[in-house]
Parts: structure tokens; sequence; C-alpha cells
């Protein structure tokens, strides 16, 4: 399978992570069709097509055109956990994964391979455990929950010639987009100290290794099931810290104790799990199948996207 021959519908490819794919896949691939809840203009390599993350519609033509799907779709988990949001995380996930699945089902010559986004989080917290695919233990928490759920209405789609690869992401590093932008922003501000005890593990992932790793599970045709994506090894949140101030050249950095975070959290509408959560994540069979990373290191990579 070459990229160059392929047609690959992004479903929530419009977010950061769809704009980092559509960056990378743009002048990779034959043409990229984006299923949006909003208007946007086409451009030459790129066609929009309107769904609403439910309902079957006029934009399940793009699967007829294409050889991949990717789906991204889901209401951010940059929020409050109140009832209301909640619900809308969870349906925003499973209830778009559903209605790709009946699409496929219903589509005569489907793509032959369906990526879904799950994420990192689903494993439990883990200071010292790596989780790979195999051993990973999954959590029971809140957003551990919606990640299984998720995953369970992925798998129970089959069909016999549709590969599936559901994509367990970490917390992927950007120059536009993701997590990095407001922890620089308050690094910059001298509160880039640690967060909490600073002890807890962060799973990261390059943007460029991101789309990078997406394009090698597309291209090599006998990878199917679970896949962690994510750097080689994490890193301490004490250590990703001090090294974004040097890169920064900031050399103020307040920490930030547990706290200060739940205040601050409840302020800016958001939860303090997203950064105080220790995630261990082993991208075993990425590895095992050959993919080599172009970042390796924290400070590789933050050299990179803040230069
Ligand atoms: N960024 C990360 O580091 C990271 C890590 C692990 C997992 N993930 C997961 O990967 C996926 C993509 O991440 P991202 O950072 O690109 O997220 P994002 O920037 O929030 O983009 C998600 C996209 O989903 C669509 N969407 C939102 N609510 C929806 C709804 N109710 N129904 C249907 N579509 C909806 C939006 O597209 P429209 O508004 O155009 O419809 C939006 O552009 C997310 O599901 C996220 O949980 C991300």
């Amino acid at each position: 399978m070459e990229l160059k021959n392929l047609n690959i519908t992004i479903a929530g490819g419009t977010g950061f992570l769809g704009q980092v794919l559509i960056e990378y896949f743009k002048t990779r691939v034959k043409h990229i069709y984006v299923l949006s809840r909003n208007f946007r203009p086409n451009s030459k390599k790129v066609t929009y097509l309107i769904w609403d993350g439910k309902n079957q519609g006029d934009w399940t033509r793009a699967l007829a055109s294409s050889d991949v799907l990717i789906n991204l779709a889901g209401k951010s988990v940059d929020c409050r956990y109140t009832p209301a949001n909640k619900k809308a995380i969870i349906d925003s996930r499973v209830e778009s994964t559903k209605a790709l699945g009946l699409a496929m089902h219903n589509c005569e010559t489907p793509p032959s391979v369906w990526v879904n986004a799950s994420t990192g989080t689903i494993y439990e917290h883990s200071e010292s455990t790596p989780m790979d695919e195999e051993h990973g233990r999954l959590g029971n928490t809140f957003s551990e929950e919606v990640a299984k759920k998720w995953e369970r209405a992925f798998f129970d789609f089959y069909r016999r010639e549709v590969r599936q690869v559901a994509v367990r992401i970490a917390i992927v590093l950007g120059k536009k987009g993701g997590a990095l932008q407001p922890i620089k922003a308050i690094s910059k501000l001298g509160f880039g100290g640690q967060q909490g005890n600073g002890n807890q593990q962060i799973s990261w992932m390059h943007e460029e290794d991101f789309a990078r790793a997406i394009g090698f599970i597309i291209t090599h045709p006998e990878q199917e099931g679970i896949f962690n994506l994510a750097a080689p090894l994490p890193i301490r949140n004490r250590h990703f810290m001090q090294n974004l101030r040097a890169i920064l050249k900031v050399p103020l950095g307040i920490n930030l104790p547990r706290p200060l975070l739940e205040l601050g959290a409840r302020l800016i509408k958001t939860e303090t799990e997203l950064i105080l959560k220790s995630r261990y994540v082993q991208p075993k069979r990425l590895l095992n199948a050959g993919f080599k990373h172009k970042f390796t290191s924290p400070e590789l990579a933050l050299k990179d996207l803040l230069s």
C-alpha cells in the first residue's frame, strides 16, 4: 500500500491532530476528505463534507471513494467534568464511531483500513510500571471508562475486508495546538515549575512522529488491533518542565502544588487530571513492528517545536 495512491477520509479532521495529519498527508496522498460539523472551504487536495457525528447522510460518499478512514472526532476533554459535559464527551466519541461503523457496513467497497483514535489515558495511573498493549492495566476512572467505551464501539464493528487499528495516543506535542501551548504560556509567565509533586510521568509524542506513525500503520497491512502511539520513553513532569524552561530561557519556574492547581482548574474550567495523572504508555507494538521515531527525547522535540 503506497501512500501516494490513497484517498483518505478524516472524521473530526478540523482539530489539532486532524490539522497535523492534513499537513503531513496533503503532499503524500492522492486526496483527503474531512468530515466536519461546520462548513469549510475546500482546497485542491482537501474536500470538506458536513456530518453531525450521529446520522447517516451525504457524507457517506466520502467512504465509497476512500482507501483509508481515520476517526478523530470527539468533544474536547479540556472542560469541567459536569454530568452534561461527561455525557457529551462519551456520546461524541461513541455515536460518531457507531455512525462511521454503520456507513462502513453499508458501503459497497469500504476503505480497507480504519484507524480510530483512542487514548493513552485508558491505562491506570502509573509512575513506574510501563503500560504496553498486552500487559497494561486499564483503569476505572471517568476518562479511562470513556476510552474503554470508545474502543468497544469501534471493535463492535466487524467486516472481514476492513483492517481495524485503535490508536491509544499519548500527549501529542505540536507547534500550533494541543497541550504544549498552555504549558508554554504559563512557563513564560514564570509559573513553569513542577505541577503537583512533579513525579507524574508524561507520555508524549512529537506531532511529526504521530503523523509518521499513522502513515506507518496505514502502509503495513499486517498490522491491526491496538497500538500505543507514544515516544519510546516518558519523562517525569518535573524534568519536562526543566527542559521547557531551559529552551524558553525562563530562569524562574514557580512550582504549582495540587491545591493551587485545583483552584486554577476551577477558574479556567478544566480538570487537574489532565496534568496530574501519571501516564506511562509504552509503544511496544510500534517499536516491535520496526517504527523508528525521529524524536526520542523531549529536549529534541521541544527544541524543534519551539525554535
Ligand atoms: N491531542 C492529543 O494530544 C490527544 C491525545 C490523546 C487522544 N486524543 C484524542 O484524539 C482525538 C483528536 O484530538 P485533537 O487534539 O485533534 O482534538 P480536537 O482539536 O478537540 O478536535 C476534535 C474534533 O472533533 C470534532 N468534534 C468535536 N465535538 C464533536 C461532536 N460532538 N461530534 C462530532 N465531532 C465532534 C471537531 O470537529 P468539527 O467541529 O469540525 O466537527 C474537532 O475538530 C480526540 O478525540 C482526542 O480525545 C488527542
